[in-house]
């Protein structure tokens, strides 16, 4: 166990950082005048414990998605705690109706990782379709004996439909990188049309059901809610096209994995990409990772030095300006 450690020491405003960030961060929150921190300082999460003992008495959290800050983690904090800053763009760990009871307001890392998840999502997406994983590992292995007209083939995106499921921040950045491929339709669902994001890709709003029956790939990009989890489930795999591939870069919980195993061993699909499970990490012995067609990534959508060091200050200005009543540069509204 690491311990938890106090970088600074100085007047009233007292925050809990639940893991070692990126430095640029850490260093907004401890040369800001009057600001204590205390760190869970380590790459692996607060043992459940630690970030009940580190929360109490604290003004402010930055905490991350795998916090579940929940009434436990707020009642152990205690009335003094005026701020939860996450460095993430989804909130799904937080237990928003409690936190809003209490008056604590919440900040959070939105615009800043869009490029980077789009650009992660694009280059699973093309893994998943090309097989590059598998094609790697038979270079590897020897399989790789000749040119063979009929090996290693997958599916471009040519003329293809997409369909985005959340057509947000990052789903529009995913279309915008994926049009110049060739794409000749795109399709989006979420809770209503967007005409205004959708004209840039001339995307149709369409119902779940014939996004699954009509696209050629499926792309995931919408928030972890009551009503997306579980989304993506048998009847959804059952509608997709055989030659289909299903990416998804929002969160494990969106997908019945088990339903997404059976579709993609039975080839009701052709492949999947997955930058996020449930749990996480999967464990080694997941089925899902038997399968040949299934690429997986250790969520690592926003994983650029780049972003995640201005993430890092986003969180801590965030952080910062609540402890000062002031507005924060990104303030989830509760
Ligand atoms: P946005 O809020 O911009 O987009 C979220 C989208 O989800 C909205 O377009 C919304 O559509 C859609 N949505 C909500 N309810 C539904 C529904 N019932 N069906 C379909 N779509 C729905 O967020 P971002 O684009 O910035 O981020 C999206 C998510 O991506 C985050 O919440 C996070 O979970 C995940 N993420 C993952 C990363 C990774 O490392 N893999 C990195 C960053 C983010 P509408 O407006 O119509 O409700
Ligand atoms: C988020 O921000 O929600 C991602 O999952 C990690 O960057």
């Amino acid at each position: 166990a690491v311990p938890a450690v106090a970088v600074a020491v100085a007047g009233a405003m007292s925050v809990f950082v639940t893991r070692r960030i990126p430095a640029e961060g850490l260093r907004v929150l401890s040369q800001a005048s009057g600001c204590r921190v205390r760190q869970w300082d380590s790459e692996e999460p607060v043992p459940r414990a630690e970030l009940l003992a580190g929360v109490a008495g604290t003004r402010g959290l930055l905490c991350l998605l795998s916090d579940r800050i929940d009434r436990e983690v707020l009642d152990a904090a205690g009335p003094d705690l005026k701020v939860i800053s996450t460095l993430s763009v989804g909130f799904d760990h937080l237990a928003l109706d409690e936190i809003k009871k209490r008056g604590i307001r919440v900040g959070y890392t939105p615009e800043v990782l869009t490029d980077a998840t789009a650009e992660l999502s694009v280059a699973l997406l093309l893994s998943a379709c090309r097989r590059l994983p598998e094609a790697a590992e038979q270079v590897k292995s020897g399989g790789w004996t000749t040119w063979k007209p009929l090996w290693m083939c997958g599916h471009g995106l040519s003329d293809s439909t997409v369909g985005i499921i959340g057509l947000g921040r990052i789903g529009q950045a995913v279309a915008r990188r994926l049009k110049p491929f060739g794409v000749r339709k795109f399709l989006y669902t979420g809770s209503g049309p967007k005409p205004e994001s959708a004209a840039e890709f001339g995307a149709e709003f369409v119902p779940l059901a014939r996004l699954a029956e009509e696209s050629d790939f499926v792309v995931v990009t919408c928030a972890l809610t009551p009503a997306t989890q579980g989304m993506c489930n048998k009847d959804f795999f059952a509608k997709m096209k055989k030659t289909s591939v299903f990416v998804n870069t929002s969160r494990g919980a969106v997908v019945n994995q088990e339903d997404l195993y059976q579709a993609l061993a039975q080839g009701q699909i052709a492949a999947a990409g997955l930058d996020v499970t449930t749990p996480e990490p999967l464990p080694t012995d997941h089925p899902l990772l038997s399968l040949k067609n299934c690429v997986i990534l250790p969520h690592i959508g926003s994983a650029t030095y780049a972003t995640r060091s201005t993430m890092a200050v986003l969180a801590a200005k965030n952080l910062l300006a609540g402890l000062r009543g002031e507005p924060m540069p990104q303030e989830l509204k509760l």
